[in-house]
């Protein structure tokens, strides 16, 4: 499921994002990409030894776990590090799938890539082109949000950007290991979710409240792994 969460960071926060990514130093973006995606990648990453990128990534992650649509979306185990990513003079993506499993650097251990999520962090009127198309069990999605606006997708779905025509499209971007592997799984538990709180908010007293919380809660005991 492609899930858009609007605003993670205020028009006036993106801003000074944007101004931080503009002055640093950007690395060709194919070093990071699996043998495969090498060779459809053309963009910029900043390195992710960079200090900014170290600073800025701990900035979205804080507010990633102060997201409620987040939380109930993705239903976080772990986050890999945010990194992020510059397309301008047609740059692009091409069809690809990312990596199942990361290294997560300085620890010896690992994350599965079970979402995706990319932070769109340029004014959409200033660029053309740009825009994240998703290929998933419902469809294509083209994505091309608000700066700020975050969209979150199954890791296991094919993606590509389309070229950038005009100006720069900026992004983080990252992967996040659930708690709940199957995105079925999480789908049914986030409208679960959201069908509890809408009967919580229109009938606060009904007994029916706390037996749904008890079945979202026992469903997500059988179905996460830790
Ligand atoms: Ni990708």
């Amino acid at each position: 499921m492609v899930i858009e969460i609007p605003e993670l960071f205020s028009p006036q926060e993106v801003r000074e994002i944007r101004t931080a990514l503009e002055g640093a130093d950007w690395a060709d973006g194919r070093a990071t990409a699996g043998h495969r995606a090498a060779q459809v990648k053309e963009n910029e990453q900043l390195p992710l030894g960079h200090p900014l990128a170290k600073q800025l990534a701990d900035r979205v992650l804080a507010r990633l776990m102060q997201t409620p649509l987040f939380i109930a979306a993705a239903l976080p185990q772990r986050v890999l590090q945010p990194r992020f990513s510059r397309y301008d003079g047609r740059g692009h993506y091409g069809n690809h799938v990312d990596n199942a499993i990361f290294p997560i650097p300085g620890t010896g251990e690992h994350l599965r890539s079970d979402i995706s999520g990319t932070l769109f962090l340029s004014d959409p009127e200033t660029y053309d082109g740009g825009e994240l198309v998703i290929e998933d069990m419902f469809g294509t999605h083209s994505v091309k949000l608000p700066a700020g606006h975050l969209v979150v997708y199954p890791g296991s779905s094919l993606h590509r950007v389309a070229p950038v025509t005009r100006g720069t499209r900026l992004v983080s971007f990252f992967w996040t290991q659930s708690f709940v592997a199957s995105p079925e799984r999480r789908r049914l538990l986030l409208e679960l979710d959201g069908a509890i709180q809408g009967v919580a908010a229109d009938h606060p007293e009904h007994a029916s409240v706390d037996t749904l919380t008890q079945v979202y809660h026992n469903l997500l005991r059988q179905w996460s792994s830790t």
